[in-house]
């Protein structure tokens, strides 16, 4: 996997944290295994994120384009940051946000199908700065069927930021421009990432246990 993007790397021996250290919603504790990245530190990252996205794309209008649903809570804080570094510096941009959603995903597989099921008119993107924010990129697949999408609207430049990219040995080569955390070939949940649309009200990353993968099922 190619290293342009620096990121925080999870290592495929990190064991997480246990559950009773943190603060975990009653309805979860037995569909979890352990925490993996705790909310701060998703926090944390994502305000250094925006410092890097500022530096390098800062210089026009930009267009924030929120890849649905796994990516709203990500989407949400990234801008906080981006909005606070526009109004305590010298420099400062407008930016616009647009919202799209895609399916990739049963249970914890890839159909290998995705589907656009929402989002505005894409012709409203052409001949600006476009910055996807995505929660995770797995095999890539889904990623690079987006841009190759966006590609048919002539946007002036495309960028990707993804909170997550995935070491699997399924990828397809793809990385993105900016990314949060690498993580192992795990599947993980919270802070907006879902498995059958559960967990997303969940504030910490985590590794989902067997019951809960039996327990939402498709
Ligand atoms: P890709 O096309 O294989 O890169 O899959 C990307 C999409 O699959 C993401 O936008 C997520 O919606 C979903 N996905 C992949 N891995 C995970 C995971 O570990 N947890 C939750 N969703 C995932």
């Amino acid at each position: 996997m190619a290293t342009s993007s620096p990121c925080v790397v999870i290592g495929d021996d990190e064991k997480g944290y246990d559950l009773d250290l943190f603060c975990i919603p009653k309805h979860y504790v037995d569909d979890l295994e352990k925490v993996y990245i705790p909310h701060g530190l998703i926090m944390d990252r994502t305000e250094r994120l925006a410092r890097d996205i500022m530096k390098s794309m800062g210089e026009h209008h930009i267009v924030a384009l929120c890849v649905l649903k796994g990516g709203y809570k990500f989407f949400a804080d990234l801008l906080d940051y981006i909005k606070a570094l526009n109004r305590n510096s010298d420099k400062s941009i407008p930016m616009t946000v647009d919202f799209i959603r895609l399916k990739s995903y049963c249970n914890d597989e890839s159909t290998g199908e995705i589907k656009v099921i929402g989002g505005d008119d894409l012709s409203t993107l052409t001949g600006k700065n476009v910055l996807i924010v995505e929660d995770i990129i797995d095999t890539g697949k889904t990623m690079k069927t987006l841009l190759s999408l966006l590609k048919q609207y002539n946007p002036k430049m495309v960028k990707v930021v993804s909170l997550l990219v995935k070491r699997t040995p399924r990828s397809v080569g793809y990385r993105p421009d900016f990314v949060g955390f690498e993580v192992p070939d795990k599947f993980v949940v919270g802070y907006a990432l879902d498995y059958n649309e559960y967990f997303r009200d969940l504030n910490h990353i985590c590794v989902i246990s067997e019951t809960g993968k039996q327990k939402y099922k498709a």
